[in-house]
């Protein structure tokens, strides 16, 4: 018997994969023309949802165990690149759904209920793969998010959540790196220096701004007084740990401060790949919370103020999670302590070397 070659339909299951668009208002006896389009759409995030997860469990599998390969870091921020490049496709998709008109939508909205976005498991683990923690989610109702699964979703959700998220393994990473402090070099009392340096200079730039009115200035330096112990908390480990507990920070202390160090020096060859890594990381965030908020628009321009088919407050409850669930806020926020180049601390000749790329010959 000869065997079939293999064609374009078989291979990606075309048959099956096109013959799943069934209609609810065609079901019911009314076609309404739009509902196909909410049908691929909703089809069309979910196979991406897949394909992001698969991009993420193969870089969770690089950063588990106490060592990075130096050569995955490389194929991480490939990953990274990939998945970030989706998630611009999922914001722009919706575009696409708003050519649908609240009134089209209507026709065949009650046939959802009590279905809804709210249940997709794939988004669930994406958040939870990154590191959104349980009890940082808006509460829907009276229930956990996971309580409107079905049996097998709702464990597969539930497993995901914890210690071998994202957030998690970079933390450990981060707080593995190296070179901050040398025997004969420490970077952290140089830093410290150059930080008050800068704080005294813009405050001396207040104090001779003749522009400013009395209460300008005394509110501009309070301001200052209140950036001075950001950068005091940076160095002590109550003053961190109560930035923690008021909520203010998630990555541990030294974390923060490996973080920090590849950002300030983000020049030297050894720390441009991690560098970019952390860059990702920002942008992956905003461009869920990006997705976050043209989703909750369309939902506004759809529905109004309607309660969501799956129960919810609808726009006001996205609304909120546009605002609360992020996962890498301190990522950005490493901001509030970057110094000007010019003002950063020499590192010693032995450290350069160590941080770029050079030849030792014929060794
Ligand atoms: C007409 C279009 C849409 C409307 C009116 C709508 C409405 C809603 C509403 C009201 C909620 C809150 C939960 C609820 O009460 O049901 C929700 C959640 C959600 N929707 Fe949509 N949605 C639309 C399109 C989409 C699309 C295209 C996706 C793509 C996958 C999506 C994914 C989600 C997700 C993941 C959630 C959960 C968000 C969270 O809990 O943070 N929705 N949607």
């Amino acid at each position: 018997m000869t065997k079939k070659n293999l064609s374009y339909g078989d291979y990606l299951k075309l048959d099956q994969l096109l013959g799943s668009q069934t209609l609810k208002s065609t079901e019911s006896g009314n076609s309404v023309h739009d509902e196909m389009l909410f049908i691929i759409i909703h089809q069309a995030y979910e196979l991406w949802f897949k394909q992001i997860l698969h991009e993420l469990d193969s870089v969770l599998d690089m950063f588990k165990g106490n060592y990075v390969q130096e050569e995955n870091l490389g194929t991480v921020v490939t990953r990274f690149d990939r998945i970030i490049e989706i998630q611009k496709l999922l914001v722009n998709q919706i575009g696409i759904l708003e050519t649908m008109t609240p009134m089209d939508f209507l026709e065949f909205r009650d046939l959802l209920t009590p279905s809804s976005g709210f249940q997709s498991t794939q988004f669930r683990l994406i958040e939870n793969k990154l590191g959104m923690q349980a009890e940082d989610r808006i509460q829907y109702g009276k229930q956990r998010y996971n309580k409107s699964l079905d049996e097998d979703d709702s464990k597969k959700v539930l497993d995901s959540e914890g210690d071998f998220s994202l957030f998690s393994m970079l933390e450990k990473w981060l707080e593995r790196t190296p070179f901050l402090q040398m025997d004969e070099f420490n970077f952290w009392t140089s830093y410290q220096t150059a930080v008050e340096e800068m704080i005294q200079n813009d405050i001396k730039r207040i104090k001779e701004n003749t522009q400013f009115d009395e209460v300008t200035q005394a509110s501009s330096l309070k301001q200052y007084e209140s950036i001075r112990r950001t950068y005091e908390a940076l160095f002590d480990k109550n003053l961190y740990a109560q930035l923690q507990k008021d909520g203010h920070r998630r990555l541990s202390q030294k974390a923060t401060l490996g973080a920090l160090f590849i950002q300030l020096y983000r020049d030297e060859p050894i720390l441009q790949l991690p560098h970019r890594l952390l860059t990702q990381l920002i942008n992956i965030d905003q461009l869920f919370t990006s997705w976050r908020n043209r989703h909750r628009l369309l939902v506004f321009r759809m529905i109004g103020v309607k309660i969501g088919t799956g129960g919810s407050t609808g726009h006001a409850y996205l609304k909120k999670t546009a605002e609360k669930h992020s996962v890498f806020r301190d990522f950005a926020n490493l901001s509030t302590y970057i110094i000007p180049r010019s003002s950063l601390p020499t590192l010693p000749q032995e450290l350069k070397k160590e941080l770029g790329f050079y030849f030792t010959y014929g060794k």
